[in-house]
């Protein structure tokens, strides 16, 4: 329907709007009020198209970038303390596109950024509660905030806690990044529902070694971007994988299609011809955890889309210095 104005009703010609204007137009209303409301009706429809179409997909936008993107390792874990909120901050400051964190369920069920499935390596809590090897799930979230993870790498970070998964995400995305977030356990719903309660579905992407888990996100939420990490501790179905190879094969392809995943995270052992492939069935293909500029530009000139790095100044004046090489 073309009213006056040359602006285009968007209404299916089914629906009950479309009747209803309809009808009135062909009454034998006068014509400037017929115009007052095809603009009136014109001006709503707009405005609900842009609510519905509005840009807000930035992790959508970022994997149609033609330079690879630079993901920072649990931050920018080579020079402050992993999966903290200074990591991310410096990560974000040398130019990082997405930031990779990880997480794991406190015991009252909270997802809390943190690598290991113990405490040990990167806090203070053998110390502070005198037993080692504790697992996260082991402590509330709120005991875990008591704890300091940022002396174990340096002092100047003495005091630096461990965020929620929550927290990090909201400062990150504050900092202009897009969150990269691995699930390491728990299952889905308890993303999907923190991801949905705060409207942050597609402003984060989601990946997994647990295949399974990234099918049960994509069957709850199927509009979330979602990344394969591989090669998988568990395939689809629920069935631990016995890693024939590390390497990227067809085989691999073919249950990837299972998960929902459209970004394939793969070790280093990825092929010119298997990264071909990947992108032949409308992949991406991101790459872990390369530190050197030179390896890094080979694997982009051999397709990869995404390089995920401890050293992010000089991964992303690697993949800078790429520009206009491909297109
Ligand atoms: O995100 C890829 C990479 O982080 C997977 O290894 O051990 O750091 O979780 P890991
Ligand atoms: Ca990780």
């Amino acid at each position: 329907m073309q009213p006056k104005g040359g602006v285009t009703f968007r209404f299916p010609p089914q629906s009950k709007t479309w009747w209803h204007i309809r009808r009135f137009m062909e009454s034998p209303a006068p014509a400037a009020c017929t115009i007052a409301l095809t603009q009136a009706v014109t001006i709503s429809q707009a405005l609900v198209e842009m609510k519905v179409s509005k840009p807000d997909f930035p992790a959508r936008a970022l994997i149609s970038r033609a330079r690879p993107v630079v993901i920072g390792h649990r931050g920018c874990c080579a020079i402050a303390p992993e999966n903290t909120l200074p990591s991310f901050k410096l990560g974000l400051d040398a130019g990082a596109d997405l930031i990779e964190l990880d997480y794991h369920l406190s015991k009252d069920g909270i997802p809390i950024v943190i690598h290991d499935a113990t405490f040990d390596r990167t806090t203070d809590a053998r110390k502070r509660w005198g037993k080692s090897r504790l697992r996260i799930g082991d402590r509330t979230a709120d005991e875990i905030a008591a704890l300091d993870a940022g002396s174990w790498f340096d002092a100047r970070f003495a005091g630096v806690r461990v965020p929620r998964l929550a927290e990090a995400l909201e400062f990150i995305q504050r900092g202009g990044g897009v969150p990269l977030i691995e699930h390491k356990s728990g299952r889905a719903e308890t993303c999907v529902k923190l991801l949905r309660e705060r409207g942050w579905i597609n402003r984060v992407v989601v990946i997994s070694f647990d295949w399974s888990y990234l099918r049960e996100f994509h069957q709850l939420e199927p509009r979330q971007l979602l990344g394969a990490l591989g090669p998988p501790t568990r395939i689809a179905g629920g069935r631990r994988s016995r890693v024939a190879s590390r390497r990227l094969s067809v085989g691999w392809l073919d249950r990837l299609a299972e998960t929902g995943a459209k970004i394939l995270v793969w070790n280093r052992l990825v092929s010119e011809a298997a990264m071909e492939r990947a992108h032949r069935r409308g992949l991406k293909v991101w790459v872990y955890t390369v530190n050197d500029p030179e390896l890094a530009i080979r694997l982009a000139g051999r397709g990869a889309d995404g390089i995920i790095t401890n050293e992010v100044a000089a991964i992303r004046k690697a993949m800078s210095s790429m520009a206009g090489s491909r297109s």
